[in-house]
C-alpha cells in the first residue's frame, strides 16, 4: 500500500537515475515527464561546444538561491546589446541605442521585471541624469523624428558600482509585438540643466577602442529579464499546493516506486536520494548544480501513530481502523509533507543561460497521511 505514496518528481527522477536498467521506451517516457515538470517543451539540443561564460549577474542570482528580485517571477535571463550597423550613428558616450534580442523568450512567459544594469565609469563624476527611452518608432533620416517614450530617469551621483534603470514597460511591449523592438535609447545629461549632454564620464554604454572583448564583457550594460512561466502562474493563481496535486495525480496513475523489501518494516522517514544530472545524461545543458539531494520518503506508518510522524487526524483514524481490520483500509502513507524549491541554471535552445526556480523539488519532511 505504501506503493501509491511517492511524489511525481522523485518518481520520474528515480526512473531516470536507473536509466541503465530501463528499456528505451520507458526511459523516453520518464524523460518526457520530467521535461514537462520542468516546463520545457523538449530537451535542449545536445551541446558539443563548452558552456559559454555565465554572466556574473546570473551567477549571483543562482548563488543567492534563486532570489529573483521581482514578485511572482520564477525565471531569469540576461541579455547583452547586439551590435548592429546603427551603432555607428551614436559615436558619443552620452547617447547610445541598445538592442536586446528577446526573440527566444517562450510565449507562455509573462514579464514581471526588467532591470537594465549599467556599470559606472571608474572616473564617474555626477551629478548627472540617465534617461532611458523605449524607441516606439525609429526616425527616418531627414524625414521623421523618432517616437520615444521615457521609461526611467535615474540620478547619477559620484561613485562606482552599478546603476539600474527599469525597462519593464518596453519589454512588455516587445514580448507582445515581437517585430516592434527598435531598442532602447540611453541619454545622459547634466543634472539641473535643461537638455545638456553630460560632459564628464558617467556610465559605460559602448566599448572603447582600447578595450578587448573580455574586458568589455564585464563592463557592458546588461538587461536582466524576470518572467513567470505558465506552470508557475497556474500554480500561484489557483493557490493549490503542488504537494496535494502531485499526490492526487500520483494516486490516480497508481505509480509504484521500487521498494527495497529489506526496509519495508522501517518507520516512515526521509531517506537520501542524490540525483546526479551527469548520470541522467543532462549535464550538457544543466549548467548548475551538477546534481542535487532530492530525498524521498519511505517507511511504515504503524499503529499507534507517533507524533513525530506528522500525521493528520485523518491519518490517525485511518491507522486505527487498519489496526482493527487491515482488510477494510490500508495504513496511512509515508509521503513528503514539506518540500522546498531548488534553482537551476540551464542552456536553452538559443544558447542562452536561463535561471529557473522549481517548486517542491526537495523533501524537507515526511509524514504519514
Ligand atoms: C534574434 O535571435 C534569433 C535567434 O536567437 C534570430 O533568429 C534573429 O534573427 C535575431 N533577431 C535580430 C533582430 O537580431
Ligand atoms: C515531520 O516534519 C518535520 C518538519 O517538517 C520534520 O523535521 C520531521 O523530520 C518530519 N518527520 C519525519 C518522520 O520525517
Amino acid at each position: 500500500m505504501r506503493g501509491a505514496c511517492a511524489c511525481a518528481v522523485v518518481c520520474a527522477l528515480v526512473a531516470l537515475c536507473a536509466a541503465a536498467g530501463l528499456d528505451e521506451a520507458t526511459r523516453v517516457a520518464a524523460e518526457k515527464q520530467l521535461l514537462a515538470l520542468l516546463g520545457l517543451p523538449k530537451r535542449p539540443s545536445r551541446r558539443s561546444a563548452p558552456v559559454p561564460p555565465i554572466p556574473r549577474a546570473m551567477r549571483m542570482l543562482y548563488e543567492a538561491s534563486g532570489a529573483i528580485p521581482a514578485a511572482a517571477a520564477n525565471t531569469a535571463r540576461s541579455y547583452q546589446h547586439v551590435p548592429t550597423e546603427l551603432d555607428a550613428r551614436f559615436p558619443g558616450e552620452h547617447r547610445f541605442r541598445l538592442f536586446f534580442n528577446l526573440s527566444g523568450v517562450p510565449s507562455d512567459e509573462v514579464a514581471r521585471g526588467a532591470d537594465l544594469k549599467f556599470h559606472r565609469a571608474t572616473e564617474g563624476t555626477g551629478p548627472q541624469r540617465l534617461l532611458l527611452y523605449d524607441v516606439v518608432r525609429p526616425g527616418r533620416r531627414g524625414k521623421t523624428t523618432p517616437i520615444l517614450r521615457l521609461l526611467d530617469s535615474v540620478t547619477l551621483l559620484p561613485g562606482e558600482g552599478t546603476v539600474t534603470a527599469d525597462a519593464i514597460d518596453a519589454v512588455r511591449r516587445w514580448l507582445l509585438e515581437t517585430d516592434q523592438n527598435h531598442g532602447l535609447l540611453v541619454r545622459v545629461i547634466e543634472e539641473g540643466q535643461h537638455n545638456v549632454d553630460a560632459k564628464r564620464p558617467h556610465v559605460r554604454v559602448r566599448r572603447r577602442a582600447t578595450e578587448d572583448e573580455e574586458e568589455w564583457r564585464s563592463q557592458q550594460p546588461l538587461l536582466l529579464l524576470y518572467t513567470e512561466d505558465a506552470r508557475a502562474r497556474e500554480a500561484r493563481e489557483n493557490g493549490e499546493s503542488r504537494l496535494t496535486r502531485n499526490k492526487r495525480a500520483t494516486q490516480r496513475r497508481g505509480h509504484r516506486p521500487h521498494h527495497r523489501r529489506k526496509e519495508a518494516r522501517e518507520i516512515c522517514q526521509r531517506r537520501p536520494l542524490f540525483v546526479d544530472f551527469a548520470e541522467v545524461g543532462w549535464s550538457d545543458w544543466i549548467v548548475a548544480p551538477p546534481g542535487y539531494e532530492a530525498y524521498f520518503c519511505q517507511g511504515d506508518c504503524p499503529f499507534p501513530l507517533a507524533d513525530h510522524l506528522n500525521g493528520t487526524n485523518h491519518a490517525i483514524v485511518q491507522t486505527l481502523v487498519n489496526s482493527v481490520d487491515p482488510a477494510l483500509v490500508p495504513k496511512a502513507c509515508c509521503i513528503p509533507t514539506q518540500l522546498s524549491p531548488i534553482s537551476m541554471l540551464y542552456m536553452d535552445e538559443h544558447n542562452q543561460v536561463v535561471l529557473k526556480n522549481y517548486q517542491d523539488m526537495m523533501v524537507m519532511g515526511c509524514g504519514c497521511r
